[in-house]
């Protein structure tokens, strides 16, 4: 019998507890040995749950006992996770993880520790909920060069532009049903502001390269700016509005970033809806492949949990190694080039051509003058807009093009 410890008994602390449960025959024919959750550390008493005999309030009891190889650590957030997780390493027990705050902050830290311990630190939990990406990334494209990554990182987000797409239901509606399925964050900021989605294209990113961005370094724009009328101009245009993680190796340099973009519906992107979460990645041998499925709730994350944990119980984990703080991954974000999407008011038709001569003009909202400008770099959009506004143009929207 192999035991395990889960650390905060939440969506995914119980999911992953349910998983080892119910599968736990299946689990046994496959890896030759049962399979069975110890601990469950919680601040709280929890005397309805069905883990409530398993239920523990000191992380000592975790740490002392022998018994225990892995840890679960599904509390989120970086306290005490960190303190908690450093510990687990330094009693000489692994440590797997959903907290993409944790890995994308302190990762490159917390695998040089688990290195120097003999122990694994993994973290396949952490981004894209359910779908194996971060272990493929890492070994079956490990012989090309990823040329970018494009993602669908945030199952929020991606519920919420779903429903406004699809049936026109209200931002603030569509967070509702979100939350109420258990897919936001605690602080649903972190959602639709974009910052989860940055925590996870940063960890994406360094499984390619090696490299941890900082994710405050990173651009970072949420949905909360994106309209009903613009999702709905986007339609009728041919286009979704997706909020996309980036890693994109451009001439002009190498940038990570995220934001809302206009998909072409033909892309691969483009159909995925509701909680789906998908990655796209352009490998310079293999081309595009294309990772997709549940990217957030209990018992879909519950299955990445369980993945890492059984490698490192069969003796195949992987081990990473990340530098961080290095900024040649990541180039001044002003020199990415796309094309761009803007409605404007207060502005003639005229004016704008004498900016964007190859501007396509769209049949923007009432008074609106709707436009997607060729391909320019941010530093021109910028210099171009603000001499748009110096002759009384109003931004109203704007959200670039993913070509
Ligand atoms: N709030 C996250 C999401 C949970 O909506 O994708 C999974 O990381």
């Amino acid at each position: 019998m192999k035991y395990i410890a889960i650390l905060g008994l939440g969506v995914v602390g119980c999911g992953t507890a349910d998983l080892f449960t119910e599968n736990a025959q299946a689990i046994a024919a496959r890896l030759g040995e049962e399979v069975s959750v110890k601990y469950a550390l919680d601040v709280r008493d929890m005397p309805d749950s069905p883990y409530a005999d398993k239920i523990v309030h000191d992380i000592k009891v975790i740490l002392d006992d022998p018994e225990i190889s892995v840890v679960a650590e599904l509390i989120g957030g970086v306290n005490p996770a960190l303190e908690y997780t450093r510990a687990c390493m330094e009693a000489g027990k692994s440590v797997v993880t959903s907290n993409k705050e944790l890995v994308a902050t302190h990762g490159a830290e917390l695998l040089a520790l688990a290195k120097e311990k003999g122990v694994y630190y993994l973290f396949e939990a952490s981004t894209g909920g359910a779908i194996p990406v971060i272990h493929p990334l890492a070994t079956d494209l490990a012989g090309n060069t990823v040329r970018s990554i494009s993602g669908i990182l945030n199952g929020t987000t991606n519920y919420i532009l779903t429903r406004m797409f699809r049936s026109g239901a209200s931002f603030e509606a569509a967070l509702t049903e979100a939350q109420q399925k258990g897919y936001a964050e605690r602080n649903p900021a972190a959602d639709i502001e974009g910052i989860d989605a940055c925590r996870k294209i940063c960890i994406l990113a360094a499984t390619a390269t090696g490299t941890l961005v900082d994710p405050d370094s990173v651009h970072t724009e949420g949905i909360t700016a994106v309209r009903q009328s613009d999702v709905q101009l986007a339609n009728r245009m041919g286009y979704t509005v997706k909020l996309l993680g980036r890693f994109v190796r451009q001439t002009g340099g190498t940038f990570v970033m995220v934001a809302p973009f206009l998909l072409p519906k033909d892309s691969p992107l483009s159909g995925i809806e509701d909680v789906f979460n998908g990655v796209l990645v352009d490998c310079n041998y293999a081309g595009d492949v294309m990772f997709y499925g549940r990217g957030a709730g209990s018992h879909p994350t519950a299955s990445a949990v369980a993945a890492d944990v059984l490698s490192i119980l069969r003796g195949d984990a992987q081990r990473y190694e990340w530098t961080a703080g290095d900024d040649t991954l990541s180039t001044d974000f002003r020199l990415f080039s796309c094309r761009h999407y803007l409605s404007l008011r207060g502005v003639e038709q005229s004016a704008v051509g004498v900016i964007w001569s190859e501007a396509e003009i769209l049949p923007g909202e009432g008074d609106e003058i709707a436009l997607i400008t060729p391909s320019i770099t941010e530093q021109e959009y910028e210099d171009d807009l603000k001499r748009l506004c110096a002759s009384g143009a109003q931004l109203q929207a704007h959200i670039r093009v993913f070509d």
